[in-house]
């Protein structure tokens, strides 16, 4: 079954509990939440601080994504936060088998997240030890850009990639993601569907959720 991942990117921060709230009346399965530091992406959001306070929100696993410079110094403060994955750039990480060995040692699911320039078989070598690989479909950085097409392709590349290493991880797609090209994006095979502005700057967040949602799992809104 499709995962509908709302990104709180785009939440309104002054009530986070009620916009939570309202993604899980309509039906969100995990709350993505989007770590960046200024540095690794031009724009900084939150830490371990607020993960941990969407913790005591939400029943909701939290896919915690690092746009960080370093992230090996930070994991484990993510997952005592209460982290349910935590998803690292390749572009960023040298060591990345000891990287995605260390997430799951401390408890949580790993992934590794590729750029839009990012081909897939560079990661060929780690995805069977990895549980979600994410496409970035938007340079990574801001909420609302527009979905970059040739996504699409490497999501169809990740699935075949996944079939010939004859592995099950998760495929996640971030970016640009909106109710027009929702069905393309499952019809090429992606499993876990992140949104953020398409959701939280709707007019009814828990009704375009559930629009999201029925779309997802291919039912006639
Ligand atoms: C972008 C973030 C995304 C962002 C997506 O750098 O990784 O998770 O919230 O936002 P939308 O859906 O608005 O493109
Ligand atoms: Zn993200």
């Amino acid at each position: 079954m499709p995962v509908l991942a709302p990104s709180i990117l785009s939440a309104d921060f002054t009530n986070l509990s009620k916009q939570i709230r309202l993604v899980e009346m309509g039906g969100a399965d995990w709350i993505h939440c989007d770590i960046m530091d200024g540095h690794f992406v031009p724009n900084i959001t939150f830490g371990p601080l607020i993960v941990e306070t969407v913790k005591r929100i939400t029943k909701l696993p939290l896919d915690v994504h690092l746009m960080i410079e370093n992230p090996d110094k930070y994991i484990e403060d993510f997952i005592k936060a209460g982290a349910h994955s935590v998803l690292v750039h390749f572009e960023e990480v040298v060591h990345l088998n000891s990287t995605i060995s260390r997430i799951k040692e401390l408890g949580a699911k790993a992934g590794v997240v590729i750029n839009p320039s990012t081909p897939v078989k560079l990661i060929k070598d780690i995805v069977e030890y990895v549980d979600l690989v994410l496409i970035m479909s938007v340079n990574p950085g801001f909420g609302g850009q527009s979905f970059i097409k040739n996504s699409l392709r490497k999501i169809k590349e990740t699935v075949k990639l996944r079939n010939e290493m004859n592995t099950d991880f998760l495929i996640e797609v971030d970016g640009g993601v909106d109710l027009k090209n929702t069905e393309d994006i499952l019809n090429a095979g992606c499993d876990v569907f992140i949104i953020g502005s398409s959701i939280f700057k709707a007019d009814d967040i828990t009704a375009t959720t559930l629009e999201f949602k029925n779309k997802i799992n291919k039912k006639i809104t």
